[in-house]
């Protein structure tokens, strides 16, 4: 990556709703369309230890049992993204972590619409589509557990003088 240009690369995973939904290409497409490069992409059945690693700062917390189960009932589309900014410009297509907050026009508010009230009166997890890193550090962090050093691709864009 070029210096000076604030240029970061940010872990996503879609989630296994998205996957069952059959809406893993309108995402991919929103996130495309802004210009950052798909850097690495792969499909996960995610597990126990992996998940324990992912989300390390929400073990023993009440929510994260269902988190867990829910997290593994089928595949994800783990992707690392690169573009400047990239974290903070990919949250803000995500919107906001619980759907019910989240604007439309962003994924999370397009295509889910529940609130953690409702999810835990069911004792589930809230479906919110899509995972995306909260800040640089985490990002790589995320990126290490996920993917290997090789399975994360340098290519150009062609459009790259277009859209940084
Ligand atoms: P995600 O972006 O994958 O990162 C952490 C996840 O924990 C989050 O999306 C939600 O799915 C879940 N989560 C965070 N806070 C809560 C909460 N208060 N109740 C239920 N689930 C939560």
């Amino acid at each position: 990556m070029e210096g000076n240009q604030q240029l970061e690369r940010t872990f996503v995973a879609l989630k296994p709703d998205a996957v069952q939904r059959g809406i893993t290409g309108q995402i991919i497409h929103r996130l495309e369309r802004s210009g950052m490069r798909l850097a690495a992409t792969k499909m996960v059945q995610a597990d126990d230890d992996l998940l324990e690693d992912h989300y390390s700062e929400h073990v023993g917390k009440d929510f994260y049992k269902n988190l867990v189960n829910f997290m593994k009932e089928g595949p994800v589309v783990a992707m690392v993204w690169e573009g400047v900014n990239a974290v903070e410009n990919v949250r803000k297509l995500v919107g906001e972590t619980s759907p019910k907050e989240a604007s439309p026009g962003t994924i999370r508010g397009d295509f889910a619409h529940v609130s953690y009230e409702h999810a835990d009166s069911k004792d589930k997890a809230v479906r919110n589509i899509i995972h995306a890193s909260g800040d640089p550090e985490e990002a790589e962090e995320e990126i290490s557990i996920w993917f290997d050093e090789e399975e994360i691709h340098d290519y150009n864009r062609s459009d790259v003088k277009h859209v940084r």
